[in-house]
């Protein structure tokens, strides 16, 4: 097998493009298209018993797994528990007999995600994992494994592993909510129909590409950045800031919306770009509020939405991404492409190494 980075000037770049196939593939072994419905390889294990889920990981991969908390309370109503690898080993976490405990890492070998692993499966618990590389540590220690199909990433910023973790934790909850009973036939069609639009929606989302390109130059001057949302948007503001962090070398952050008056507002003003992920949805208009707070103190608002959220909340903006329309559901997927190219142009304007950014390792095994 060879890798090289195709016509891409890197294999971030090369990888972030790859989504819309990759997370296409990814669903197949998730989602019967044609049938309608969810499935899952069959566990040795009851789902419908399963009375709580722990989900641990670490860097991008726990941004999935926040996101995947979001799905599974909302559509199992399963109460989840969600901690990096590194305070869950060390904190003494109180564990059910029986409960499920879900481990995501792109490359299976994380050390404190394993050891996590290992702790929970001493204290009884059941053990899924979600990784990319099925011949890893984890992979062969799972009672029930989830691969993603991703393909080798080489960039060190996680970006495909990620969203195609998120199709897979999207099919989890929707596979618990049906083994639950708590998913109706018309709701579980629904899912897949939604879930299957999200290697389009990618694609949608790829040819801003260049418009982000255009604003990279005004983000690449800033000391701080910010990062706002809500709901499953709020990990997504998370990822964002982890994403620039990484590979610019830029300070950022990211915010609840709802929470930044609570602090952060006090660092507004026009040196901080505020990255604003907002599709359409029922929490548009709490986080166009927020927004505007931001803006009432001379913030220089970034806002990613569709059409209509830009229609409705973009004026004053410093600059506005449009992403294509599409269920809450998948807008995680699909928003997660403009804060990946957000943050590779802004390297690429910095001149920093993407693929290989200094301090970080593609996989860290140790402590
Ligand atoms: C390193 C990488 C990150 C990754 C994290 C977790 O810090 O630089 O991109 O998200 O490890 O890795 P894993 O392989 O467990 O997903």
């Amino acid at each position: 097998l060879t890798i090289d980075k195709g016509n891409h000037r890197h294999f971030m770049l090369k990888e972030i493009y790859e989504q819309p196939i990759v997370v296409a593939q990814t669903l197949k072994s998730y989602v019967r298209r044609l049938e309608e419905e969810v499935s899952l390889p069959i566990p040795d294990f009851d789902l419908s018993a399963i009375r709580r889920v722990t989900i641990v990981a670490c860097g991008t991969s726990f941004y999935a797994g926040m996101v995947g908390k979001y799905w599974f309370e909302q559509f199992a109503r399963v109460p989840v528990d969600l901690d990096v690898a590194s305070e869950f080993r060390y904190r003494a976490p109180v564990m059910e007999e029986g409960g499920l405990a879900l481990f995501i890492s792109q490359s299976g070998e994380t050390a404190d995600t394993l050891a996590a692993l290992r702790h929970a499966r001493s204290e009884g618990q059941k053990i899924a994992v979600v990784v990319n590389v099925p011949t890893s540590t984890m992979a062969r220690e799972a009672d029930l494994l989830l691969p993603t199909h991703a393909g080798p990433e080489i960039g060190v910023a996680s970006t495909k592993a990620f969203t195609c973790q998120l199709a897979v934790l999207a099919a989890l909850a929707a596979n618990l909510a049906r083994a639950k009973g708590r998913l109706d036939r018309r709701e579980e069609k629904e899912i897949v129909r939604h879930l299957s639009e999200a290697p389009a929606a990618i694609n949608g989302a790829l040819a801003y590409d260049s418009a982000i390109e255009a604003m990279s130059g005004a983000i690449a001057v800033a000391r701080d950045v910010l990062y706002l949302g809500r709901g499953t948007d709020y990990p997504l503001a998370l990822e964002g800031a982890l994403k620039l962090k990484e590979i610019s070398y830029i300070h950022a952050e990211g915010y609840a919306a709802g929470e930044m008056k609570h602090g952060p507002i006090a660092l507004i003003d026009d040196k901080v770009p505020v990255i604003v992920i907002a599709p359409t949805g029922p929490l548009f208009e709490k986080t166009v509020s927020n927004m505007q707070e931001v803006q009432a103190r001379g913030g220089k608002v970034v806002l990613i939405s569709d059409y209509d959220g830009i229609q409705a909340a973009g004026e004053g903006c410093m600059a506005t991404i449009t992403m294509p329309k599409v269920h809450p559901l998948i807008a995680p997927i699909v928003y997660a492409i403009p804060v990946q190219l957000l943050a590779y142009h802004v390297a690429v304007a910095k001149g920093t190494d993407v693929d290989q950014p200094r301090n970080l390792a593609k996989s860290v095994t140790v402590e």
